[in-house]
């Protein structure tokens, strides 16, 4: 197999997949698109063209580089329109908030194809895999919007305790700095961004290094479909951009999903720690748990679609793989095999599984892991692991992988699949215990009693465990967070409505002076916060 044979040669991409250079120069401020008339920074795509032998990076647009005082705008846009909480938005009703965010949606699903197009170019997700990041996150919307309706619902009434009137209610935070990761650069900003907005939180946005074409397509709808300096999108170096920002304190909510170590970088240059909200995604390294009962063909499936879907640059992606002693050797000779079979390509080839990394300097980091994992006694176990050629890197399974390695114990984020072999179930419970992580973990098991046993422990290590089956986010109702170092908060279709929100009351002692004074303020809808009006 020929890796370097799969890049199109600068005629060979197909017409229905060519993406123009594309020079993105506006940035939305103060509900205006500005021309920026600086330096831009360069999007390099992973996929290569080829020529001969020689690949080379195709340059496939630019994006402006603002600087501290273009931030500082979009921030002050932001405080403006928030307006200590008397903006147009954070007062609006939920219906007219709902309202925005569904023409917003509408206007998004004209620009369908150009998004997937750019997922493809910006980080290398297969055709297919673009396509479900952008409906997914399409449902989400639409989930979130019923979701909030429900919510509105249940809080349309006066509750009478202990001879006092209170309606409560869930008003918004203020500022909010929206960060999304690069893997699921649409999807992931999004699941924050659109709760974020529709309870009322005025928005910076910051796109992650790579997939930040992708949002260009968005300006004109976000411009036209929210009040103005609603959303305001910083672009360029983050570290030159979002320190400025923080030290002003004016950032009320930080969303944040990537790194723990650059969260951390955020968060400590606000100047007032307990004014600042956090709702952070970080690093994991779930695990799976195989023991020698479990059923082979089942779990290896899993295993290996839960460790490389997307070349396993998914935060829930399994990280590392236990496997019983006694199935060990079996487990990953199956793998291995599954792992080779894997099909290597461009995002638009059919059925194109191991795709080009978007991340410079990848390939060369995913090596020093094996390397390490190598000189210390583990080996390469597949033929084709390790491969390479320019951004692409086949698939390593490592076997056995001492629990001493870095890839034991780091996040590799790629393609690179450790297996340790283990006798009891204590030493991985114990391993996990001590690991600095706590998302997911998957068990795999036929014993009910065997899988009971490890359930209950790893429930108070990991907030979701995964039985037979791989790690995922999904179905985007269910709770999606994490324990230790992984996460801040819960998201979920109705749980991001909570984290960017906060309990509220208005409250009253009875008595017929405040009882008159309240029905005539919701009977003439006077305020928008006190008010029994119900969204159907
Ligand atoms: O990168 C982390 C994503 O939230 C994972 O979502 O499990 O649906 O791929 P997923």
């Amino acid at each position: 197999m020929e890796l370097t044979n799969l890049f199109p040669t600068p005629a060979g991409v197909p017409d229905a997949h060519q993406q123009p250079y594309l020079e993105q120069r506006e940035w939305l401020v103060d509900g205006e698109l500005r021309a920026w008339r600086g330096p831009l920074m360069e999007v390099v795509s992973p996929i290569c063209t080829r020529e001969g032998e020689r690949l080379t990076p195709k340059v496939i647009g630019a994006f402006p580089a603002l600087t501290s005082t273009e931030a500082l705008e979009c921030l002050d846009a932001a405080v403006r329109a928030w307006d200590a909480g008397r903006g147009q938005w954070p007062t609006m009703t939920v219906e007219a908030r709902i309202g925005c965010v569904a023409r917003f949606t509408a206007a998004m699903k004209e620009k369908r194809a150009e998004i997937v197009r750019l997922l493809m170019w910006e980080i290398g997700k297969s055709y297919a895999d673009s396509c479900k990041e952008f409906d997914r996150t399409i449902e989400y919307v639409h989930a979130t919007i019923e979701a909030l309706k429900e919510l509105d619902r249940s809080s349309s009434r006066f509750e009478l305790v202990e001879g006092i009137a209170a309606q409560v209610r869930r008003a918004p935070f203020g500022v909010t700095l929206c960060m999304g990761p690069f893997n699921y650069p649409l999807n992931e900003t999004f699941t924050t961004l659109i709760p974020a907005l529709i309870m009322g939180n005025t928005v910076l946005f910051k796109p992650a290094r790579y997939g930040v074409l992708l949002n260009r397509p968005l300006l004109e709808a976000f411009r036209d479909c929210f009040p103005k300096g609603v959303v305001n999108t910083l672009y360029g170096d983050g570290k030159a951009l979002i320190g400025p920002v923080m030290q002003t304190g004016k950032v009320d909510v930080l969303a944040f999903i990537g790194s723990a170590a650059t969260a951390n970088l955020i968060e400590k240059q606000h100047p007032f720690p307990n004014r600042l909200r956090t709702v952070l995604g970080l690093n994991a390294k779930n695990p799976a748990i195989v023991l020698d009962d479990a059923d082979l063909p089942s779990a290896v499936k899993e295993c290996l679609a839960g460790a490389l879907s997307f070349n396993g640059q998914r935060c829930t992606a399994l990280k590392i793989l236990f496997v019983q002693r006694k199935l060990a050797d079996r487990f990953v000779a199956e793998l291995s095999r599954g792992v080779d079979a894997l099909v290597p390509g461009m995002p638009w080839d059919d059925g194109a599984q191991v795709t080009p990394l978007p991340e410079s300097g990848k390939r060369q980091s995913l090596e020093a892991l094996v390397d390490d994992a190598k000189a210390k006694g583990a080996r390469v176990v597949n033929a084709k692991g390790g491969l390479t050629a320019g951004t692409l890197y086949f698939p390593a399974v490592l076997y056995p992988v001492p629990l001493g390695s870095r890839l034991a114990n780091e996040e590799q984020f790629g393609p690179v699949v450790p297996v340790v072999p283990f006798g009891d179930e204590k030493e991985v419970l114990d391993f996990v215990a001590a690991s600095s992580f706590g998302q997911q973990a998957s068990v795999f098991s036929t014993s009910a009693e065997r899988l009971a046993k490890l359930i209950d422990p790893l429930v108070n290590q990991v907030c979701r465990v995964n039985v037979n089956s791989m790690c995922q986010r999904g179905p985007d109702v269910f709770p999606f967070t994490g324990r230790k170092d992984s996460a801040d908060g819960t998201l979920s279709v109705s749980d991001a409505l909570r984290a960017f929100s906060i309990r509220t009351l208005v409250a009253a002692k009875q008595g017929p002076l405040n009882e008159g004074l309240l029905r005539t303020i919701v009977r003439e809808r006077k305020s928008g916060f006190l008010s029994t009006d119900f969204i159907f």
